[in-house]
């Protein structure tokens, strides 16, 4: 089979992109596949028009890679391709149409707003402490904690040089630990818990080695880990996913008596870099990266 990976693109995660692409690429390459490389512009329509590739890989990340734009493209050209489809990106990229559909499924997730950048930058449009995030972004991009005691909003966003977006979600910060779990083929894969030093699991942390430390499976109640497996089912299923996803928790194991579990999002295109969390899910559970992106090239549909 001849496979184009999608990789780079347009978004701001374009390094972590080429950085999943080349991983994904490689491993193709070794498991047998006729791989092509395609670094994703404005003419990627009639790029894959020329190269008629039998799939197409979707090692892309953020918008016009995650958000339903090339998979509209994808569908146009009849192509098939991996990971989830036009409709379940779109919502999944969008965090505000994503928590509305995961709160539906009875998922909980963190209450938020939804503002302006200039009102995010004037005043504290909720009580300290919470996150201020892009809409529509990954990566932690543009991510910004404000602390309890923090007095002013974050001006970080009001500078020129701001490229998150003229919308923001501003979410209730969740104090205590961060869960994440991948569904694969319909199933739940082994649930990791991030540990980092850093201020927050940011970009540093996600990215560069020894920036954060994973523990897999995590060290949590048989019952939270069976919530969180659960919940990130429900969540693919909700916004009817294919392929693998990520959904990621935040877990405040000092509110209540089993604690306070909370759904902060599903991403429909998670990083296959050498860091990321989905494929060393994968690989605990006994699917090898080589193993993973075969299955996900034979999983491909448009
Ligand atoms: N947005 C990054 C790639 C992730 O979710 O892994
Ligand atoms: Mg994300």
């Amino acid at each position: 089979k001849h496979v184009a990976v999608l990789m780079g693109g347009l978004s701001n995660e374009r390094p972590v992109s080429l950085s999943s692409g080349k991983g994904c690429a490689e491993a193709l390459r070794r498991a047998g596949y006729r791989v092509t490389e395609v670094d994703v512009g404005y003419d990627i329509a009639e790029r894959l028009r020329a190269l008629q590739p039998d799939v197409a890989f979707n090692a892309l990340h953020g918008r016009f890679g995650e958000d339903g734009t090339i998979q509209g493209v994808l569908e146009f050209l009849r192509i098939p391709y991996t990971h989830s489809g036009v409709l379940a990106s779109a919502l999944a990229l969008d965090k505000h149409q994503a928590k509305i559909m995961l709160k539906a499924a009875g998922i909980p997730v963190t209450d938020h707003v939804i503002a302006g950048r200039a009102e995010v930058g004037r005043a504290h449009v909720m009580k300290p402490p919470y996150v201020v995030k892009p809409i529509a972004d990954g990566s932690s991009f543009g991510v910004l904690i404000v602390k309890a005691d923090q007095s002013h909003p974050p001006q970080e966003i009001l500078g020129a040089d701001w490229d998150g977006g003229e919308t923001l979600m501003v979410e209730r910060y969740i104090p205590g630990r961060e869960l994440t779990c991948a569904v694969m083929g319909g199933v739940a894969l082994p649930v990791t818990e991030i540990v980092t030093d850093l201020a927050f699991y940011n970009y540093e942390a996600k990215y560069s080695a020894g920036g954060s430390h994973h523990v897999l499976p995590a060290q949590i109640s048989p019952k939270i880990y069976d919530k969180v497996q659960k919940m990130s089912l429900m969540a693919h299923e909700a916004l009817g996913c294919r392929g693998i996803t990520r959904t990621d928790f935040r877990y405040n194991d000092a509110a209540g008596e089993d604690g306070e579990l909370v759904c902060l999002e599903i991403n429909t295109q998670p990083g296959m870099t050498p860091t990321s969390l989905a494929p060393e899910q994968a690989l605990h559970a006994g699917h090898s990266f080589e193993d993973l992106v075969s299955w996900m090239v034979e999983d491909a549909s448009c």
